[in-house]
């Protein structure tokens, strides 16, 4: 029998990725508003949780690829579509804190994740290039 739901593991990442995206992008939009004392501790959170953001993405393609989910409810062409934009959307939960990542890094303020723990960073990588695409 063909199953009817998204198995619990892929509901639960699907809302803890929201939720984060959620409170992730709109601290990114306010961070050059914010006043200079309080700027740094906005990038940290930011930073930070958008790094939660990637790991997860990379937990829930596994996920998805190994589990079993409903067959879609539309055909042809509909179906091919909303096949296109769920691809784009993990696509760009892959490349938001991925341009991100190396935009910080490659100016010169690698990231420790909470104040806590520091994060390796490739920092021959050029940060131009990621930091506009990143605010683009
Ligand atoms: C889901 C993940 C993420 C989303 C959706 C996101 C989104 C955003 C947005 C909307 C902005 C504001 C762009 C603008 O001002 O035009 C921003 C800024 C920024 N983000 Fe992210 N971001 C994510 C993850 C990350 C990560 C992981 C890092 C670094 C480790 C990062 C570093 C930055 C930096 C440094 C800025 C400020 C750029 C500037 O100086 O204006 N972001 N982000």
């Amino acid at each position: 029998m063909l199953t009817q739901r998204y198995p619990g593991a892929m509901r639960a990442m699907h809302w803890l990725v929201a939720v984060l995206v959620l409170a992730t992008w709109p601290l990114g939009m306010v961070i050059k508003f914010v006043r200079d004392d309080v700027k740094l501790g906005f990038y940290l959170l930011h930073e930070s949780l958008g790094l939660i953001v990637l790991w997860l993405t990379l937990v829930r393609i596994g996920i998805r690829l190994t589990s079993e989910v409903p067959k879609s409810p539309v055909d042809g062409a509909l179906a091919m579509i909303a096949h296109a934009v769920h691809l784009s959307l993990y696509l760009m939960l892959i490349v938001m804190p991925v341009s991100g990542f190396l935009a910080t890094n490659a100016h010169g303020f690698p990231l420790v994740w909470f104040g806590i723990v520091p994060v390796w960073s490739p920092r021959q990588i050029t940060g131009d290039r990621a930091l506009a695409f990143h605010t683009a």
